[in-house]
């Protein structure tokens, strides 16, 4: 298990899961049992994140692109996000979790939207750790449903259109409100952003893995993580010698037990 630094953790991590499929291919199982493998490790690391002290974790469970997979297959993920809304509510509830979702929420099926309303208002005063859920999630739609709200408010006189700028669009950005993306993780082996959080990733650290979904765990969370401290953030400026000296490492260098 690499060591991390518990005094520099990336505030927001947010995680591409990807593999699902190709998992359950290597295991000559049908697609649809990698996803509910993929729900294990979806467990394993909000756990592991919620252990360490990581503020914000969003995690990509379906896309607006999703929709076009065959129905029995989007029917088996909306099953599975419906027994995870009941099973995960104990624990949610107990270990403070504030659950939040982003992306069409309205397309999801009812019995799926109704579990997910209800535990992100039953937890929404939880401050334990932040729970974002992108589900129905494209990062272009965001921006574009963005665009038309400034464009309507801009229209009935609200807002003067000269005034827009990056951070009255981003105020517009449901997705903003968990703040920028630190560290985005992608399993599956796949160098490429799928319409995720277009707009948080603008300044994220990316880790590409090709460990596939249900096979990821706190020891590749840990890669991460160790990958991030490494990094060297300087958001377009030039950083001087002094402020990019690392800090002091072996102070403050902790393993958390096991989850
Ligand atoms: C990710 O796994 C899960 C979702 C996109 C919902 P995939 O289902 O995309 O798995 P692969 O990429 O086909 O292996
Ligand atoms: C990205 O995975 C979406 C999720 C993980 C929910 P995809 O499997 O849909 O991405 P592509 O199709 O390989 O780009
Ligand atoms: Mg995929």
């Amino acid at each position: 298990m690499p060591l991390i630094r518990l005094d520099s953790l990336p505030r927001h991590v947010a995680v591409i899961m990807d593999g699902n499929g190709r998992w359950a291919h290597q295991m000559q199982l049908p697609r649809t049992a990698g996803h509910r493998e993929g729900s294990n490790a979806v467990r394993r690391t909000v756990r592991a994140c919620r252990r360490l002290g990581i503020n914000t974790l969003t995690l990509f469970a379906f896309s607006e692109q999703n929709w076009e997979r065959p129905v029995y297959e989007v029917r088996a993920l909306m099953d599975l996000f419906r027994e995870f809304l009941i099973k995960e509510r104990p624990e949610v509830l107990r270990t403070g979790i504030r659950v939040r979702s982003v992306g069409r929420v309205r397309r999801l099926p009812l019995y799926v939207r109704s579990l997910l309303q209800q535990l992100e208002s039953e937890t929404a005063q939880l401050d334990g750790m932040t729970l974002q859920l992108a589900i129905s999630y494209g990062g272009q739609e965001e921006i574009a449903d963005a665009a038309r709200r400034l464009a309507e408010k801009a229209k009935n006189g609200e807002i003067d259109p000269a005034s827009i700028d990056e951070n009255s669009l981003a105020a517009e950005l449901p997705s903003t409100e968990a703040g920028p993306v630190d560290l985005l993780i992608r399993t599956g082996g796949e160098y490429r952003i799928s319409n995720f959080l277009l707009w948080g990733c603008a300044y994220a650290e990316f880790y590409f893995t090709r460990t596939l979904w249900p096979a990821f765990g706190e020891e590749e969370l840990f890669r991460a993580i160790s990958s991030f401290q490494k990094r060297n953030r300087r958001f377009g400026r030039v950083v001087t010698e002094e402020r990019s000296q690392a800090p002091r490492l072996a102070q403050s260098s902790v393993t958390p037990a096991h989850v």
